[in-house]
């Protein structure tokens, strides 16, 4: 199979059209088969429920070609289930956990030209989703809904690499207490666009959003969970349960502890304690991890005294480690790569 001809090394995190996207569809408590359609438009019903009342919810994972040329996904199982439990929360039919891992196979092989070649630094990144297709207008859920999965080929989701990122304390919330902070729902990035936009116009890549309920814990930001390293080397990461259970930070603190032999520790992490931190990162499937060198609360600055240069020791290990394992360098963990090609 030939790679399609693409600057693999320069592309930035940006949506293009490839080959192949997945379609299938529910009515009447019954999924149709999936089809594999080369039409990147979705026509629909002028009162479709997510265009009314967001009744959508994602994924994002990334497919890898390895050094034998083999391609490979990462832990697409936990994907397959936080997809389900975002469905269950927001009363839409599951995409049955099989068949979401049986249609990335389909869909990954079907754009295997898309797929970055080993050692390019990009990745194919992969955007299941589902929305309420049908009509209503009543709130209630959608008699029909749609499963696609579209994909394209990435580069890095902040512009500057692995350069490190500066983040401010945001006055807006991201997720209510007992709301929706905790599952893939579009609805939760639509209420987060001004707080990104006022961020970027004020200087900064992120926001780092505190807890609803007392705004003195940190919570996560827009699109990645907190990493902290203690001066100790002890990594901690913040428990809520409002932020997103995030594969990465998940695969992360396992990696640390198994393969680094760090102390992990999930725990409520008050912002009256960052600068005690030594480095401090962002982790997540399109940011992989990538460092903060600065925090700004209303003015404060607290600088990591590793990593405002340059990614910190800790979390360039972490980096280094997480990587190979997806790339096919360092073994991984049994279950953690399907190899698809
Ligand atoms: N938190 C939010 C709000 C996200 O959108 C994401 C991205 O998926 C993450 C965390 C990281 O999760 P994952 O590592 O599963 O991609
Ligand atoms: C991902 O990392 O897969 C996400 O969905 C985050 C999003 C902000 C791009």
């Amino acid at each position: 199979m030939e790679k399609k001809n693409i600057d693999w090394g320069n592309l930035s995190f940006a949506y293009q059209p490839i080959d192949y996207r997945y379609i299938a569809t529910w009515k009447d408590g019954v999924w149709s088969e999936g089809t594999m359609s080369d039409d990147p438009t979705v026509q629909m019903n002028e009162c479709a429920g997510v265009l009314h009342y967001c009744q959508e919810v994602f994924e994002g994972l990334k497919a890898y070609t390895t050094k034998d040329g083999s391609i490979v996904t990462f832990r697409p199982d936990l994907n397959a289930k936080r997809m389900a439990d975002s469905a269950r929360r927001l009363e839409m039919p599951v995409f049955p956990e099989e068949r979401f891992l049986e249609a990335l196979d389909a869909f990954v092989r079907a754009n295997a030209a898309w797929v970055p070649p080993y050692g390019s630094g990009a990745t194919l990144y992969v955007r299941p989703y589902m929305y309420a297709s049908g009509p209503m207008v009543a709130v209630k859920p959608a008699p029909e809904f749609t499963f696609r999965m579209i994909g394209m080929p990435v580069g890095p989701y902040f512009k500057g690499g692995a350069k490190p990122i500066t983040i401010r304390v945001c006055d807006y919330d991201r997720a209510a207490p007992r709301g929706t902070g905790n599952i893939k729902a579009g609805l939760n990035y639509a209420m987060s666009m001004h707080a990104q936009m006022e961020a970027h116009r004020e200087g900064f890549d992120e926001n780092m959003y505190l807890d609803p309920e007392t705004r003195s814990f940190v919570e996560e930001t827009g699109g990645a969970n907190f990493l902290f390293v203690t001066k100790d080397g002890e990594l901690v990461t913040p428990a809520s349960d409002s932020i997103l259970p995030s594969v990465t930070r998940r695969s992360l603190t396992y990696v640390a502890e198994k393969y680094l032999g760090l102390k992990v520790t999930q725990r409520k992490v008050a912002v009256s304690e960052l600068a005690d931190f030594a480095e401090c990162g962002v982790c997540g499937t399109a940011a992989v991890i990538c460092p903060v060198g600065k925090v700004v609360d209303h003015g404060k600055e607290i600088c990591f005294p590793a990593g405002m240069e340059k990614p910190g020791p800790i979390t360039q290990k972490l980096y280094d480690t997480l990587t190979g394992i997806q790339m096919g360098d360092i073994e991984a963990p049994e279950g953690w790569i399907r190899k698809i090609v």
